[in-house]
């Protein structure tokens, strides 16, 4: 099986670690092992007490049956623990495609959403979001895409990196859309919890039995490093994951469930946390594009943490954020790892002043970049 470069993953893994001003990633700011300890009352007895086993397949009963609490109703079988939510969708996309199949993807989005299947020899029909709607899902077009041959719609909403969502109504009419054709869905909710307006859109896969949804520590949670993911559906369904869940990685560790058991039974706490704060981000973003003078355009997310701005005057954004990246120490991901030249990917889930720090990095780059407006 030979997988595409993700071009995304190859500019943080030069940019990442090599810049101190985060304004690229799609999470929320990172939690330290004593603030969790702190906050969610974890103490030294449980970690000392803890055994370096291995864990159940589906992953620790405790964990299971805290994610099964948010999300299942209750039913820790229609929960898979997983290494990250990327081990979900591989899962997934490898056990319900065949080579040949046909798939629909929203476009632009998440490279494992579509990179697995196209490197299974599926064909891949890309559900675009139009730049000319501000991105906005169009089920009409969605609509035209699935046919009978279509065996899996892959989507991700709230959306990585645009902040698109489906609203209520939309939400239930998508539902009504892949179930009437009788494809897979694969449902990545990476970032289900990061809603500024709205609730957060309800569990797919309570909803439509052919149904695997995603989920993840990474963003929401401010714990990607714990690498707990987790695939929720109907558990005859995740019972197929089993053989390649056993030739790839077995089980997770258990210090890595133990503090996703404790985040997860707290989530309300620790995701409000991070929330008001990448709410607040969002407002000081809004101020800085509107004193900008059409440097830069943007639709503001209605969810995650990421914004899409477009940089009218820069014909080349990579440039742009290499320039960032090298002489002002900013992390900014250029559109082209998405499909666009003159856009990037702006997060905003950051600490405030560490933010506002690289707004007046990006500002200062901008002024000094392309025609002026
Ligand atoms: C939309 C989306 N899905 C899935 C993932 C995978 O994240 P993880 O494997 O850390 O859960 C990401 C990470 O950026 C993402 O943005």
């Amino acid at each position: 099986m030979r997988v595409d470069r993700a071009p995304l993953e190859d500019w943080m893994r030069e940019f990442y670690f090599a810049t101190t001003i985060d304004l690229g990633s799609s999470g929320v700011q990172c939690w330290s092992v004593g603030e969790l300890m702190d906050l969610l009352g974890i103490t030294a007895e449980e970690l000392r007490g803890l055994t370096f086993d291995d864990s159940e397949t589906y992953g620790s009963p405790g964990l299971r049956e805290a994610l099964a609490d948010r999300f299942t109703k209750g039913d820790p079988d229609r929960v898979f623990t997983t290494h990250g939510s990327t081990e979900a969708i591989f899962l997934a996309m490898s056990t319900l495609l065949e080579p040949g199949d046909e798939m629909v993807v929203v476009s632009p989005g998440y490279h494992s959403l579509s990179s697995v299947a196209a490197s299974m020899g599926c064909r891949i029909v890309p559900w675009r979001l139009r730049e000319e709607d501000g991105f906005a899902p169009d089920l009409d077009a969605l609509r035209a895409l699935i046919g009978p041959r279509t065996r899996l719609v892959a989507v991700n909403f709230p959306h990585n990196p645009t902040g698109v969502s489906l609203t209520a109504d939309q939400y239930e009419e998508f539902l009504d859309i892949v179930a009437g054709s009788g494809a897979y869905l694969v449902w990545d909710g990476a970032f289900t919890e990061l809603t500024y307006a709205t609730e957060p859109l309800p569990e797919p896969s309570l909803r439509y039995d052919r149904c695997v949804s995603t989920g993840t520590m990474s963003k929401a949670y401010g714990l990607p490093g714990t690498r707990v993911g987790w695939c929720l559906g109907d558990p005859k369904l995740l019972k197929r994951f089993l053989p390649l869940r056993d030739a790839l990685t077995i089980c997770l560790s258990p210090l890595t469930q133990l503090f996703a058991e404790h985040a997860i039974r707290q989530a309300d706490l620790l995701v409000s946390l991070r929330r008001d704060r990448a709410r607040t981000n969002l407002a000081l973003l809004a101020d800085w594009i509107a004193g900008q003078e059409g440097r830069v355009t943007w639709t503001p997310p209605a969810g995650g943490c990421t914004a899409y701005p477009r940089f009218p005057y820069v014909p080349d954004a990579d440039e742009l954020c290499r320039r960032l990246g090298r002489e002002d120490s900013v992390l900014l991901v250029p559109g082209s790892c998405f499909g666009h030249r003159d856009r990037a990917r702006l997060g905003f889930g950051g600490p405030a002043e560490e933010f506002r720090t690289g707004l007046e990095r990006l500002g200062r780059a901008l002024a000094t970049s392309g025609p002026r407006p």
